[in-house]
């Protein structure tokens, strides 16, 4: 039996954080040995919500990549590629449209979110309305069964497997029903203590210098109960300690809880070890990353193999598509 098909994307908005890193990248990273998984940078959906300034979207899809890459994607083992440049996404898309009914849609919570806000965002498009459609299609064009997710993109997944399911009763079973694959990775605090997220300004970039870093992480709230460097700490409020969990060794973070509680070490200290952890963490992936830099064209090709391998599974997905629908 053929293995399993994961698709995963993500859309190039901006640089990528380490909350990305380590709630969804790494887990790719895990998937590409197990699955056969379609990374995708999913620049029309980018245009879902960004339609007027779209200079930047060449370089941050660049950028995009060579995250991936860094991080430790890699394209011996998963299929790396640009939505745009595999056509047949286009197609699908027009054609899922058709049997797709408004009401569906129109009961999406980021739809229903977004009305909200109307009056203070001019995002009132088709193009926002379908994005569930085009992101239905990114899935079920590569017959994808595992699509690793947030849980804010649960609602998505469950309007996929019914547009799939209703595909499938109007003409012939073609498309499989796909399944949300969730992360078990917390989610990653910023800076500030709210959800690490390029909407605010609390994250720290994957491409982040060691300076940077410091920097980050000297800005980072602590224990506000803590004054004094002898005060008794309490981890379970702290950011800081909260981002040793991630990035420390279990044993040593047992310690440093205890220490901490105590007053035995101060949050200085602290902070300056955990920025000590992620430079080291994060030196490996600036190495790739500078190299992958000064070598434009390795991504070029990693782009280019990866579109032309996915439009051969695209293109046969069509076929059946338009043959079942007697087009
Ligand atoms: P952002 O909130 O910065 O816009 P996205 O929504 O584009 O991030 O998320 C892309 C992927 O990274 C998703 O799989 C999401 O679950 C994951 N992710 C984003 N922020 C975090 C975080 N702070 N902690 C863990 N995972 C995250
Ligand atoms: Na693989």
């Amino acid at each position: 039996m053929d293995k399993n098909v994961v698709m995963s994307g993500m859309r190039p908005t901006g640089r990528l954080h380490i909350g990305n890193m380590m709630g969804a990248l790494t887990n790719w990273v895990k998937l590409q040995n197990e699955y056969d998984c379609f990374f995708v940078v999913v620049d029309w959906h980018a245009l879902t919500t960004e339609y007027k300034n779209t200079q930047d979207i060449k370089e941050n899809i660049r950028q995009m990549v060579i995250d991936w890459i860094s991080v430790g994607l890699d394209p011996e083992k998963c299929n790396i590629f640009v939505q745009s440049q595999v056509k047949q996404h286009a197609e699908l898309h027009l054609l899922l449209s058709m049997i797709t009914p408004l009401s569906w849609l129109e009961r999406c919570p980021t739809y229903k979110e977004q009305l909200k806000q109307l009056e203070t965002r001019e995002i009132n498009t088709y193009g926002f309305l379908g994005y569930p459609v085009l992101m239905a299609t990114d899935i079920l064009i590569y017959k994808a069964n595992k699509v690793p997710v947030g849980k804010d993109q649960e609602a998505h997944v469950e309007l996929c497997r019914e547009i799939a399911r209703r595909f499938n009763y109007l003409y012939e079973p073609v498309f499989p029903e796909p399944e949300a694959l969730y992360t078990e990775f917390m989610v990653l605090p910023g800076i500030d203590g709210r959800k690490m997220s390029k909407s605010y300004d609390n994250y720290i970039e994957i491409s982040a210098s060691p300076d940077v870093i410091r920097e980050k992480v000297k800005m980072m709230i602590t224990d506000p109960a803590r004054i004094r460097k002898n005060d008794p700490g309490h981890p379970d409020v702290c950011n800081v300690f909260a981002f040793h969990t991630v990035f420390n060794e279990p044993a040593k973070v047992q310690e440093l809880k205890e220490a901490c509680q105590k007053g035995q070490i101060g949050c200085v200290e602290c902070k300056k070890n955990l920025a000590d952890l992620m430079v080291a963490r994060m030196e490996p992936i600036h190495q790739k990353r500078k190299m992958l830099e000064q070598n434009p064209k390795i991504i070029d090709e990693i782009l280019n193999t990866g579109a032309k391998n996915a439009r051969v599974v695209a293109e046969k997905t069509l076929e059946e598509v338009r043959d079942a629908m007697k087009m």
